[in-house]
């Protein structure tokens, strides 16, 4: 499959995986561990670490609870990985890239909430963005 994809397109390659099934009898992040050197060696620029989804499970859900999945992969794969779930902050996120946890962060729902997300974060961190050219009257 990886494969095929590659032989259509040539730029950034992420995947997305599942890292836990939250089940006994599931997948967990030492499987997952294996599948991304294989995807890595298949030439996966980074892995986008979710967790279930996949069988009926609990999930205990709190701020950043699949980053140490995010984390794991990223050591023991040596690959790139990004970190999603429950990331809704400018400090939340900086601590995660700034200590090497992961390579990227992806925010979904906090999107949804504020579009305006990465500027918020910026003003968070005291960091100046530079507005497009079509903002910067309202900027
Ligand atoms: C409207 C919506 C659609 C989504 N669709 C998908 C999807 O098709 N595939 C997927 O893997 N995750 C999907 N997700 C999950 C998000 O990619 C993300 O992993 C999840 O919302 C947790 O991150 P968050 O706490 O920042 O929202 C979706 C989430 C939302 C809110």
């Amino acid at each position: 499959m990886i494969e095929a994809v590659k032989e259509v397109w040539s730029g950034p390659l992420f995947v997305r995986i599942s890292a836990s099934d939250y089940h006994p009898d599931g997948l967990t992040v030492n499987d997952y561990v294996e599948y991304a050197k294989r995807m890595k060696a298949q030439g996966v620029d980074l892995i986008d670490v979710s967790s279930g989804a996949v069988v009926p499970a609990k999930i205990d859900a709190y701020p950043g609870y699949q980053v140490p999945f995010a984390e794991t992969i990223r050591r023991e794969a040596n690959v790139a990985t990004g970190a999603v779930g429950l990331i809704t902050s400018g400090r939340q996120a900086e601590e995660i890239l700034r200590n090497n946890r992961a390579d990227l962060i992806f925010i979904g729902r906090e999107l949804l909430r504020n579009p305006y997300w990465p500027k918020t974060a910026a003003n968070e961190l005291g960091i100046q963005l530079e507005a497009p050219k079509p903002y910067v009257r309202g900027w």
